[in-house]
């Protein structure tokens, strides 16, 4: 396993959609772990193959608490189905846009049609944190980002004070 390097706001390739797998091969395995790895290393509750530059369909979540046993689901070729019209609102992060939280309103259950690590399908049922844990995650899959969510007068502020931040050499988001 290895870390790899989390791609930030405004690189181009956080807005392209990525690609179904066809068969969950070496390659794909490789890929989860080191998601896995990455997510940990960074204090991630989630993180989607786009943001270490790979458009495969890949994403991970952990959304369980520091103290408690660790719940990886590796999710490949996630589809949405069932959304409720009960919502909940979390103030969200993401890795790919350091420092920057906002409030977002999703469904609060959904399930989810995936693959897994070992090419089997599933269903996933998420409720609460994790259903818009992997909301977000699926987004980014469609490149799709959190600050899509406002105004185009607050996303370019908040492009222009993260790439300001990327070049003072002093400074770093760990
Ligand atoms: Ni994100």
């Amino acid at each position: 396993m290895s870390i790899r390097e989390i791609i930030t706001v405004p690189d181009e390739i956080l807005k392209k959609i990525s690609d179904p797998i066809e068969k969950v091969g070496v390659n794909e395995k490789k890929l989860i772990d080191d998601l896995f790895e990455t997510m940990y290393n960074s204090n991630g509750i989630g993180l989607a193959a786009v943001q270490v530059g790979i458009l495969k369909r890949i994403l991970v979540v952990d959304v369980s608490n520091k103290d408690e046993k660790k719940q990886p689901i590796a999710l490949v070729n996630p589809v949405i189905r069932n959304l409720s019209s009960e919502t909940s609102v979390y103030e969200e992060g993401c890795l790919s846009i350091p420092e920057t939280f906002i409030e977002i309103e999703r469904p609060k259950i959904c399930e989810v049609d995936y693959i897994d690590k070992k090419g089997e399908k599933k269903i996933l049922k998420c409720d609460g944190l994790l259903s818009t844990c992997v909301q977000h995650e699926i987004n980014h899959l469609d490149g799709k980002l959190i600050i899509d969510h406002l105004s185009k007068l607050k996303k370019d502020f908040i492009i222009k004070k993260i790439s300001k931040v990327k070049k003072n050499p002093d400074r770093i988001v760990v």
